[in-house]
């Protein structure tokens, strides 16, 4: 099987709705491209639910700030294609920003609930907007019938869920648990970023969550672990290290109910996330 790639929303349209003419079902893979380990799972799984799996690139400038990192994320398409294929993906869509943006684009989606609890909302304010719109246009344009999203970005996956079934977008979108180096870092394509120096400090979030998860099982109350946990990342400039309900990410006292430890920080010039389940 080779990989098809396609470029415009009529390409897209004529492989997706030629299966669905056949009978088959899909599942998309929405990314900003630079494919690692994580991405490649949110594909296959997809074709654990799907006959078909189209993966998505699209470096999406609407949800980068002005001061955010849109000129140097890592691009690498040729190499993206190729990992796609060796997971078994069948469509690439690449849309050029006129495509996904034409002259006159004018329409933001607008979100509360998930999207405004107070974790990435804080720091990247229009950062659930872009996403939300291009997701939106995504699902629209290439009608499928799931679609996959990571578990690292946790709040993002609740937007999504949240804000498809309030559109009432014909897509069931399924999450995909984080996908770890051997160390524990979870994988993301802005670990490029980091010098040798850095990647050996990075794996601290995830320990420091996994402390802090293993305190609150053991009764020190969620406020008390988290607290310590983001005073423990000395080599990091932290912007939160929260606990919070893992059903809607409203704020909690007690752990009463299942938790979602979130943490963000940086590392020299790169922006780090990373969430577990307590
Ligand atoms: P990107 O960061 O490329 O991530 C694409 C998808 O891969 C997201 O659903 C993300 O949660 C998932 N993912 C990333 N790292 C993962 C890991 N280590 N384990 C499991 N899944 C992982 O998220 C985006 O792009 C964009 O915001 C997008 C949804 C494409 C909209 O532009």
């Amino acid at each position: 099987m080779t990989l098809q790639i396609v470029r415009t929303i009529a390409e897209l349209r004529d492989v997706t709705g030629g299966w669905r003419k056949a009978g088959l079902t899909s599942a998309v893979v929405p990314t900003m491209g630079a494919l690692h380990e994580g991405h490649l799972t949110l594909v296959r799984q997809g074709l654990q639910n799907a006959d078909r799996a189209v993966a998505t690139l699209f470096v999406n400038p609407k949800q980068f700030a002005a001061n955010e990192d849109l000129s140097r994320y890592p691009r690498d398409e040729a190499g993206d294609a190729a990992k796609l294929e060796s997971a078994g993906a069948h469509l690439l869509y690449a849309p050029a920003p006129e495509v996904m943006y034409p002259p006159n684009f004018a329409t933001t989606v607008s979100l509360s609930g998930p999207a405004t609890a107070g974790l990435e909302d804080r720091f990247r304010p229009d950062f659930f907007a872009g996403v939300a719109t291009v997701v939106t246009k995504l699902f629209n344009q290439c009608q499928c019938d799931f679609a996959m999203f990571g578990q690292k970005d946790y709040q993002q996956l609740q937007v999504v869920t949240r804000m498809a079934a309030d559109l009432d977008i014909p897509i069931k979108v399924l999450p995909v648990p984080t996908i770890r180096e051997a160390d524990g870092l979870a994988m993301s394509s802005r670990n490029a970023y980091l010098s040798a120096d850095e990647r050996t400090k990075a794996v601290a979030i995830y320990k420091a969550l996994t402390q802090a998860a293993d305190a609150i099982r053991n009764g020190t109350s969620p406020n008390a672990a988290t607290t310590k946990a983001a005073a423990s990342l000395t080599d990091f400039r932290v912007d939160y290290v929260e606990a919070r309900s893992a059903e809607n990410l409203a704020r909690v006292e007690t752990f009463d109910q299942p938790l979602r430890l979130l943490a963000a920080a940086w590392l020299g010039k790169t922006r780090l996330i990373d969430n577990i389940a307590v």
